[in-house]
């Protein structure tokens, strides 16, 4: 069991530890299911007020749910589409105040209410998203965009 205890008194120093025990997780480790199981449990335990931390794949140009902590979820999802396919088609971070507002937002757990998707890219390929929901309206600042895309640049190598 490991017990990483991340208590940061800012974000971005938050976000600096959250990395490192990221980084330490998936030291030297080639499967990226246990890679991206790990780190979803870590981002989950670690960040506050989420009700979902995990992973869609890229498997054949369509995204397919992943590792993750928090309620059963839509299982595909058509690159474009929702939050989740727009980061992936655009490759750009789509950092959602109010996902009740956003055109074809995909309600996978009624509770959620902001949302953070970074796409995990390596060599131009888009290998799968990170998806974080909120239950707090614009629960997602810059500072939360900037930690998690460093922890997205992390898993491009480890999974
Ligand atoms: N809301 C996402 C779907 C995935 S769930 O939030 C886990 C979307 O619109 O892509």
């Amino acid at each position: 069991m490991y017990d990483h205890k991340i208590a940061a008194a800012d974000k971005p120093a938050l976000y600096r530890d959250l990395a490192a025990a990221l980084e330490a997780l998936v030291e030297g480790e080639p499967d990226a299911v246990a890679n991206m199981a790990n780190a979803a449990a870590l981002i989950f335990e670690t960040l506050p007020d989420l009700n979902w931390a995990g992973f869609y794949r890229n498997v054949g140009g369509e995204l397919v749910l992943g590792p993750f902590q928090g309620r059963a979820a839509c299982i595909r999802i058509p690159f474009g589409k929702g939050v989740c396919g727009t980061a992936a088609a655009t490759q750009q971070v789509q950092r959602i105040d109010d996902v009740h507002a956003f055109p074809g937002h995909i309600a996978c757990d009624a509770a959620s209410n902001s949302e953070l998707v970074v796409p995990i890219v390596r060599d131009g390929k888009p290998l799968a998203v990170l998806d974080l929901d909120s239950p707090l309206t614009a629960r997602f600042d810059g500072e939360d965009e900037a930690g998690c895309v460093r922890l997205g640049e992390i898993l491009a190598r480890a999974i």
